[in-house]
């Protein structure tokens, strides 16, 4: 799959009025990637040869940190100057202590902070997109986002935004964001096998326009027996396999894996030009008992 390795492969979505690649990457495991040592010439070579690939949608938020990394400090010092179709989405929301402790949802005021602490580390005068995430990586948020996405729309029409998401949500709260301003993406956990009751969630987005961006794509697959097969068919990895199923089910779907890997990042990149058949879908639909197109 070597000779057409472009993040482009995919083909592109609109995020508002700004055009992403589907397959872009996701930086935080750059700053909080197992003991958090990470060599930083590693990771500054990874988002430059994503770039290179054609990636132009970076996942990042001011709460990937680790003592030693800042996931938004790699990023600008990567890549700032800026290329000009680079669209940096960030989130805001929880709060970390120093510790890497998640503090309490923030307050609107908090997140006025919050995005503009993005924007001192980026080191750019708006972000491109900025998702209240409300829940947590495990948990869907409950109750109401309206003060908190109503500050955040505050923020856009001052111009210190230009596109808003929300993440970790269900389609109530989809509903409720949309009344308030217009939502580009929604980011959930979501794989092949896990959270597939978002199955109606990602066509309900697509009906929308709304982009359907998962996190923990790869991250969440234990090693499957299907999986491995139609991998070895395509002479590919099971990671590129996950990642192609992401990118299937639906054209509003972005990839946004992470690694702190070169050669991970290029197998995952190369993974937009992987085509899976009906049948091999079909089978991996019925991977972990699934059943396809169940949408619970
Ligand atoms: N909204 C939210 O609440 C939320 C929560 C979590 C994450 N996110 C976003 O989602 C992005 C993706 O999440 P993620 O990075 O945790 O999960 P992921 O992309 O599903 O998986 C990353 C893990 O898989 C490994 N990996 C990556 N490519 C691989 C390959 N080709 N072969 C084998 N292993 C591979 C990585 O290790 P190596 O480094 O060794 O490759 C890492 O351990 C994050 O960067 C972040 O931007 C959002």
């Amino acid at each position: 799959m070597t000779e057409t390795i472009n993040a482009g492969t995919a083909g592109t979505w609109q995020l508002g009025d700004l055009t992403v690649n589907r397959m872009g990457y996701g930086a935080m495991r750059l700053a909080i990637s197992g003991d958090g040592r990470l060599d930083r010439d590693q990771a500054i070579a990874v988002l430059r040869r994503a770039v290179e690939l054609g990636v132009n949608h970076i996942d990042t938020a001011a709460f990937y940190f680790s003592p030693l990394r800042s996931a938004n400090e790699l990023i600008s010092t990567a890549l700032n100057p800026y290329p000009d179709d680079l669209v940096i989405t960030t989130k805001v929301g929880p709060g970390r202590a120093l510790d890497g402790s998640f503090l309490p949802e923030a307050t609107p005021e908090q997140l006025r902070l919050q995005v503009e602490e993005n924007i001192g580390q980026l080191g750019r005068d708006h972000l491109d997109v900025v998702n209240l995430r409300i829940g947590s990586t495990l948990d869907r948020g409950a109750g109401s986002l309206a003060d908190r996405f109503g500050a955040l729309a505050e923020l856009r029409q001052e111009g210190l935004i230009r596109h808003l998401g929300i993440s970790n949500v269900g389609p109530e709260h989809l509903a409720e964001a949309q009344a308030i301003a217009p939502v580009v993406c929604v980011q959930n956990q979501y794989g092949l096998t896990v959270r597939r009751e978002d199955d109606d969630f990602v066509r309900l987005c697509a009906d929308q326009k709304v982009a359907f961006v998962p996190f923990f794509a790869i991250a969440s697959g234990a090693e499957d027996e299907t999986v491995t097969a139609i991998a070895r068919d395509h002479g590919v990895s099971p990671a590129q396999v996950r990642l192609a199923w992401t990118l299937h089910q639906g054209l509003n779907v972005l990839a946004i894996p992470g690694t702190g890997s070169v050669e991970h990042l290029e197998e995952n990149i190369a993974a937009a030009s992987l085509r899976l058949s009906e049948a091999e879908l079909a089978r991996l639909d019925g991977v972990n008992g699934h059943e396809p197109g169940r949408g619970e």
